[in-house]
């Protein structure tokens, strides 16, 4: 079900039809740059066909992106071109807990928050905790407690700074949260909630 809708969703809609498009995600490369070591590893969880990947490979990142969907891994390869080149690019579950090796930064913009259900914010939760180094740090942005309740027609569950601590638990603390009206490509504003986050270590 999960990776039959991605692959309708990437199957059938181009850039301009997908309401969490960013032309430039400015705020995820300011918010991972701020908290990695220089040129650090990063897993982009669920890119999509993001250009975060291929920004950060080129700015001197080891970086992998791994998404569900092939198509959205083909199209971001696509999208990205040579800047993408030494990113290494996976199709993968993220509740299957694939092996990701160890980085210093995990990045998700607008995945978790589709996990309403218990058992997947755990396994999730395990991949993460399992694939960032002690001291590695989580940028999770999310739909905000005031912002949309679907996001591509799926419903969501809505964070704010309680709310993403409780659900990281105590092996986390969270170092910095912001607000971010994100616009989509038709001109609506959907509000997200930042978090950046340290695993104890
Ligand atoms: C709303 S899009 C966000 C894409 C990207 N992070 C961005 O901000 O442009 C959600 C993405 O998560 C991917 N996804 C959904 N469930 C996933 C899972 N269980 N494992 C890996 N990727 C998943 C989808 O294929 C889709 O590309």
């Amino acid at each position: 079900m999960r990776l039959g809708h991605w692959e309708g969703v990437y199957g059938s809609k181009d850039e301009s039809e997908l309401s969490w498009h960013q032309d430039d995600p400015l705020l995820s490369n300011k918010l991972i740059t701020a908290c990695s070591p220089p040129a650090g590893s990063l897993v982009d969880v669920g890119g999509g066909s993001s250009l975060l990947g291929g920004q950060l490979a080129q700015q001197g990142y080891e970086v992998t992106v791994v998404d569900i969907s092939v198509s959205a891994i083909e199209r971001a390869k696509a999208r990205t071109g040579a800047a993408g080149a030494t990113v290494n690019w996976l199709v993968g579950d993220i509740l299957q807990q694939p092996d990701l090796g160890l980085c210093d930064v995990w990045h998700d913009r607008a995945v978790f928050h589709f996990l309403t259900h218990e058992d997947d914010r755990h396994a999730y939760l395990a991949c993460l905790h399992k694939t960032v180094r002690p001291g590695g740090h989580v940028v999770l942005g999310a739909f905000a407690v005031d912002g949309p309740m679907q996001c591509s027609g799926l419903p969501v569950e809505r964070y704010d700074a309680s709310s993403v601590q409780l659900v990281l638990g105590d092996a986390w603390s969270l170092v910095s949260t912001e607000q971010e009206l994100h616009t989509t490509p038709w001109g609506k504003n959907q509000l997200f909630f930042w978090a950046v986050a340290r695993l104890r270590g």
